[in-house]
């Protein structure tokens, strides 16, 4: 049987759940244990010290009384003035003394002592403890702290006398009684003022947070334009609120990326679409001969082949990006690889009067790669190169191996049990003598979509995915690919890519 407490404690664990709460408890606790702490010390010290004040009071009269006993024992005057004039003259803190010889007689004693104090009771008790002061209470309710001892009477000591001595010390104790009284009112001033500004000073400080849920809070997929001011912020919440802001900087870029990307993809499908749609119609708009319904046909397969190509490559790209993608490696001469996607290239660069050469020098450069992946890359490369790359032009196709920024490409490996696999990274350029790319589009090349040139790249069939792609797959195998340009001079890319499967990803 399970036990349900009488009350509901939901209300107290969400509030125990917020950190302004917790802050405020700790800061209450921590203040009130301190407070407690330092006045309960000073309480104690004071007690100790007036009670160490009375003691030393009793321990000194009790010294003068013995000294006089001891050598002047016959000067019954001094003694008297000792014993009952001068504690009459005293106004406050009045102390009594009592002389009493070996049968308990009383000698002398200060006027009015019998009156304050129950003597009997007080001989009784200072006598059981002999060394010790003691407190006790007097006939009105005061208190009194009392001692007694023994006095040698004459330097021969042939008799002994006791000393009784109690002094008044409820004025000592009526302080102490207000010190507790303010003591109390200081911790309940403490427990109600403490937990306020404990939750003040929590809320300034946990400000900047609640700062940052709103903004968090306005921000969608629509508004991403909402920032933190870290001004005035702590430096440890500065730095986060920074950066918060920095992520949602990249967020914005992505946003925009993808929307921007949509809607390419939705231009791009629909040009053939359109396309394929229009010289439908217009053929279908009248009897047409048998030619001019396989031109249209023909012109329609192109736009679908090229619908297709477009699916495909985007199909690509977002295989590349998951996580599952396996790429199928196997040990791959680049050298041979790249004189294949030459002959493959060489009527088209016929036709453009480019000449498409392979520079792979005599060591063969071997890697565990994915050869048709490799093959779509290289080929996007090249394809891209022949494409704008003037008549007269040329493009070169090259590999080497690289180690540690070493250049192993004259390395010669015949000799030795390993080949160029063995080592770090290999690398694969195509250059061309074309028209270059502008320095502020270098950067955004390797964007899906993106045309330096739209409109003539369009003309020209490109989509603007072939370096995406190219990317996609250097990252696939663990490497990167570098362009470098320069207008009206021509372009160079270079995929580096890990030689050997086992420094890939
Ligand atoms: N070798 C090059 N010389 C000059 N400009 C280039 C070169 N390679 C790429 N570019 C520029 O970079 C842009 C992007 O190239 P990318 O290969 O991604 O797209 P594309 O060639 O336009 O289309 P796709 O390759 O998808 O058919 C090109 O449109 C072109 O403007
Ligand atoms: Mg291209």
């Amino acid at each position: 049987m399970s036990w349900n407490p009488p009350i509901s404690l939901a209300p107290f664990s969400r509030l125990w759940g917020t950190l302004a709460f917790r802050l405020t408890a700790s800061y209450a606790l921590a203040g009130l244990f301190l407070v407690f702490f330092a006045t309960a010390s000073l309480y104690l010290v004071l007690v100790s010290e007036l009670e160490k004040s009375t003691d030393l009071f009793l321990a000194d009269k009790v010294h003068v009384l013995r000294t006089m006993l001891r050598e002047r024992p016959d000067d019954r005057d001094a003694l008297r003035e000792e014993i009952e004039l001068e504690s009459a003259a005293r106004r406050y803190e009045q102390f009594y003394i009592r002389l009493l010889d070996e049968r308990n007689t009383p000698l002398l004693m200060t006027p009015g002592m019998a009156d304050q104090l129950d003597l009997a009771q007080l001989a009784s008790q200072t006598q059981s403890r002999p060394d010790r002061t003691i407190r006790v209470k007097g006939r009105d309710g005061r208190a009194f702290r009392t001692a007694s001892a023994s006095a040698p009477v004459g330097s021969l000591a042939a008799q002994t006398d006791t000393i009784e001595i109690a002094i008044d010390v409820s004025q000592k104790e009526e302080l102490l009684a207000r010190y507790r009284f303010w003591f109390w009112a200081i911790l309940l001033a403490t427990f109600a003022i403490f937990p306020l500004v404990g939750y003040r000073i929590a809320r300034r400080g946990i400000r900047p947070v609640e700062e940052m849920a709103t903004t968090a809070r306005h921000i969608t997929s629509t508004n991403l334009r909402e920032r933190i001011l870290p001004e005035g912020y702590p430096s440890e919440l500065a730095s986060l609120a920074s950066t918060f802001n920095q992520m949602l900087d990249g967020l914005e870029e992505s946003f925009e990326r993808i929307s921007r990307f949509s809607a390419d993809i939705a231009h791009d499908l629909r040009t053939p679409v359109n396309n394929i749609r229009g010289e439908a119609e217009v053929v279908l708009a009248r009897p047409r001969t048998a030619d001019e319904y396989r031109d249209v046909i023909e012109s329609c397969l192109e736009e679908s082949v090229r619908l297709s190509d477009l699916i495909g490559d985007l199909l690509f790209l977002a295989r590349a990006e998951s996580p599952l993608t396996h790429l199928r490696r196997e040990r791959v001469n680049v050298g041979e690889l790249l004189g294949g996607v030459r002959e493959y290239y060489e009527a088209s660069a016929a036709d453009g009067g480019i000449s498409l050469t392979t520079n792979v020098g005599d060591k063969p450069v071997v890697a565990d790669l994915d050869r048709t992946l490799l093959q779509r890359a290289v080929g996007n490369l090249v394809s891209n190169a022949l494409t704008h790359t003037p008549r007269g032009g040329a493009v070169v196709l090259g590999t080497g191996v690289d180690f540690s920024g070493v250049d192993f490409s004259n390395t010669d490996f015949s000799n030795t049990d390993r080949s160029s696999a063995d080592f770090s990274t290999i690398r694969i350029e195509v250059s061309d003598t074309g028209i270059g790319i502008p320095p502020e589009a270098l950067p955004r090349v390797f964007d899906r979509f993106f045309r330096v040139d739209s409109s003539r790249s369009q003309g020209s069939g490109g989509t603007g995915l072939g370096l995406a792609i190219v990317q996609s797959i250097a990252l696939l195998h663990g490497g990167n690919v570098e362009i470098s340009s320069q207008p009206g001079q021509g372009t160079r890319v270079t995929l580096h890519m890990p030689a050997s499967s086992s420094c890939a990803r």
